[in-house]
């Protein structure tokens, strides 16, 4: 492909990531002229990063709890070992195949340029890459996120790792502390666990997943310990030095714990440093870029979408959020995106995923009494005990009103997230959602047995 001279286009996207390419794809169906520069691969984190090669990886490590499992099945089976360099293979495959098509959608699109190399913004309406100038009557800042380390704690992607390094193992570490309870660290603990290594969580808050629900966290501790993942929570993380033949990590307290590898999941920073963002004017907050609800910040005809605007760090947010900048400045005026609206998941077994303000949240809001909540256990749902998993889901509603929040935890729970969003973003009242049948024996049918039993009906429910 020949590198583009720069130009002067409708719009200049900074970053092809999740929001900046699906910006430039609805831009591009909206007929409009598209520059969308990155320095590196087309698809950014999520794809070649983060969600895609993880997911992977998770699916590769139920394969051999599975496999370790069976004979609870009656299934005869023996986990004869992992092969690491197989299961890198399988997994990219999958990122080279989206990546492929990723490509295709993108650089034979009559409307979008692909610029290759690292871009700054020079100018309000421009961007330079490697000298050439892409001028945009519109500008929409998408440059992502990398993994953050702590003051005075050094990546050295050996044996102190990031997620990225994780990615790249060719090996299973015999033992792992993994820095950090949220997202990443418990999505890591799972498949490190699952495939065979001596895991450690440290976090530094009172609870894993800490901002989910506090039953999901509990339950989630409850899992973890049946699954002998250890954890060590509510004291933060001092100082790591290397051993022999890993690390050793410090707790507040002096609690010292060794592993081979130790993995820094204490959040991603949004990339926005020496870009040429607040030169410009752009306004950044702890380097977040700074944006109304319409995503516009103000400079000039300067959008921002993705991680560097605080929020959820997630893919399917980027999406909304290009396309919403794209229809924006199409003129199409797109409805405001709904943070609380956006469904959230996290892929460690057993699977989270939530909607919506979770109890603590909604009682905040609404106050205690006027906050009603109700919790199905999976130990009444037939596919669950065919599945032999634990977990509930649990709702909240404004007392009298609508779906205030839906919180699972349990086997395949990440698939039943869209009803969940269907009946949190259309606020669908439980008496309403408890007339719709849902299929037996599914999964799905818990949440639905469990808008049955907070309607006053239940049928499966034991309390
Ligand atoms: P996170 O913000 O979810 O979790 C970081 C954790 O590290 C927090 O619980 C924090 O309390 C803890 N921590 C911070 N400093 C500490 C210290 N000194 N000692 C001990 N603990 C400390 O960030 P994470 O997991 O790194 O993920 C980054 C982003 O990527 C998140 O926004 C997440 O939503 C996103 N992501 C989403 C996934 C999904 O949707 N399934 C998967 C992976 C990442």
């Amino acid at each position: 492909m020949s590198q583009p001279n720069g130009g002067t286009f409708d719009i200049v996207i900074l970053g092809a990531g999740s929001g900046g390419y699906a910006a430039a794809l609805r831009a591009a169906e909206l007929d409009l002229s598209v520059a969308l520069i990155d320095k590196a691969e087309l698809g950014g984190t999520c794809l070649h990063r983060g969600c895609i090669p993880t997911k992977a990886l998770l699916h590769a490590a139920e394969i051999a709890d599975q496999t370790r499992e069976s004979e609870q099945f009656g299934i005869k089976a023996e986990l004869l070992g992992i092969d690491m360099a197989a299961v890198n293979s399988y997994k990219d495959g999958v990122v080279a195949r989206l990546y492929k098509g990723l490509q295709g959608l993108l650089t034979h699109n009559k409307n979008i340029t692909v610029v290759a190399g690292e871009g700054k913004l020079v100018a309000k309406d421009t961007v330079e890459v490697a000298g050439q100038r892409y001028t945009g009557r519109n500008i929409i800042l998408a440059s992502g996120s990398y993994s953050r380390s702590l003051p005075g704690l050094e990546v050295d992607g050996k044996r102190v790792i990031t997620s990225e390094h994780a990615l790249k193992l060719d090996r299973v570490p015999s033992s792992a502390i993994v820095l950090g309870g949220g997202v990443i660290g418990v999505e890591f603990a799972s498949v490190w666990k699952s495939l065979g290594a001596e895991v450690t969580v440290l976090e530094a808050l009172p609870r894993l997943v800490a901002l989910e629900d506090e039953d999901i966290s509990k339950q989630l501790e409850r899992s973890f310990r049946k699954r002998k993942i250890n954890f060590k929570v509510g004291k933060p993380f001092e100082k790591v030095e290397k051993t022999e033949n890993g690390v050793r990590a410090t707790i507040q307290g002096g609690e010292t714990v060794e592993a081979e590898v130790m993995l820094v999941a204490v959040g991603r920073g949004p990339t926005t440093a020496n870009l040429g963002y607040e030169q410009q004017g752009v306004k950044l907050e702890r380097g977040f870029v700074i944006t109304n609800e319409r995503l516009h910040t103000g400079v000039g005809n300067i959008y921002a979408v993705g991680d560097i605007v605080p929020g959820l760090q997630l893919a399917h947010r980027g999406f909304a959020q290009g396309i919403f900048v794209a229809e924006e400045i199409a003129g199409l005026t797109p409805p405001v995106i709904d943070e609380a609206g956006i469904p959230r998941v996290t892929y460690c077994d057993p699977e989270i995923a939530s909607m919506g303000l979770t109890e603590a949240k909604a009682k905040e809001k609404f106050g205690a009494d006027s906050v009603e909540t109700y919790n199905y256990n999976l130990g009444g749902n037939g596919k669950s005990q065919i599945l032999k998993t634990q977990g509930f889901v649990k709702l909240v509603r404004q007392k009298d009103g609508p779906v205030l929040g839906v919180h699972m935890i349990g086997a395949r729970m990440s698939e039943q997230v869209g009803e969940a969003q269907l009946i949190y973003n259309w606020e669908a009242f439980p008496e309403e959602v408890a007339q719709l049948v849902h299929a037996h024996p599914t999964q799905n049918e818990a949440l639905g047995e469990a808008f049955l039993a907070l309607s006053g009906k239940p049928l499966h429910a034991h309390s």
